[in-house]
């Protein structure tokens, strides 16, 4: 069986950067799902679909190859061949992959996709349905998450880091709005599976949020 870990979480708990350095650590692939949605997101605004329309949106999904690879810089995220890695995270595109991921016919286009990858490569998995429905038997799942606040904040500092001037409250109310979108929907709501553990990092800096995941990790393949 190939070893996989499983990992979901609300918005900007860091999931992404954590996941990437726990992975290293464990010297496995991260595979950035968020990623995948908001490749399928971009393509339907670079195309002019329609976001509440959710036939013309299954059917863009089912048109494009979304793919990804991994090179020594982490993800690559591609579209028909075409690597979008560098366009897929403005706030507009963070709002459409989060509209895209509320359509059945999406989630199962992307699930599959998810488990074939992992089917053949030890990765830790990230996203928002990886514990109950892409890797429901992975020896390690993990919930993260922080309360919207210091979620907000960490991305706020991010995004003046690279010279971005959105305001703290606009980027909390950003927050806030995709939690509700993700916790809400039809389809896999956003929720931690009963067999999760759930590593809340509101008081955590980086550092320690990895050895936190790491020691879950270590505890976990122990039993
Ligand atoms: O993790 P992220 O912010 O890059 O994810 C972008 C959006 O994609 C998020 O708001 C919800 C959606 N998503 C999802 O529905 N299922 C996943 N496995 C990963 C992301």
């Amino acid at each position: 069986m190939i070893l996989n870990i499983a990992m979901d979480g609300p918005v900007g708990a860091g999931k992404s950067s954590i996941a990437d350095a726990a992975a290293r650590a464990l010297g496995i692939l991260h595979l950035d799902t968020g990623a995948m949605y908001r490749a399928l997101g971009l393509t339907a605004l670079e195309r002019g679909i329609d976001l509440q329309d959710e036939a013309a949106v299954t059917t863009l999904m089912r048109a494009i190859d979304v793919t990804v690879a991994h090179d020594a810089n982490g993800q690559r995220t591609l579209v028909d061949g075409r690597d979008v890695t560098g366009l897929i995270r403005t706030p507009e595109v963070s709002m459409a992959a989060s509209a895209v991921g509320r359509y059945a016919g999406v989630r199962r286009e992307m699930v599959a996709l998810q488990q074939r990858l992992a089917a053949t490569t030890p990765m830790l998995v990230d996203g928002r349905d990886i514990c109950l429905r892409v890797l429901p038997d992975a020896p390690v799942k993990i919930y993260l998450t922080a309360s919207a606040e210091a979620r907000a904040r960490r991305r706020y500092l991010e995004m003046v880091e690279k010279g971005d001037t959105t305001p703290f409250e606009t980027v909390l109310v950003d927050v806030i709005a995709r939690d509700k979108q993700d916790m809400n929907r039809e389809v896999d709501p956003l929720r931690p599976t009963e067999d999760a553990v759930i590593l809340d990092t509101t008081e955590m800096d980086f550092d320690q949020s990895v050895q936190a995941v790491l020691r879950i990790v270590k505890e976990k393949y122990h039993e």
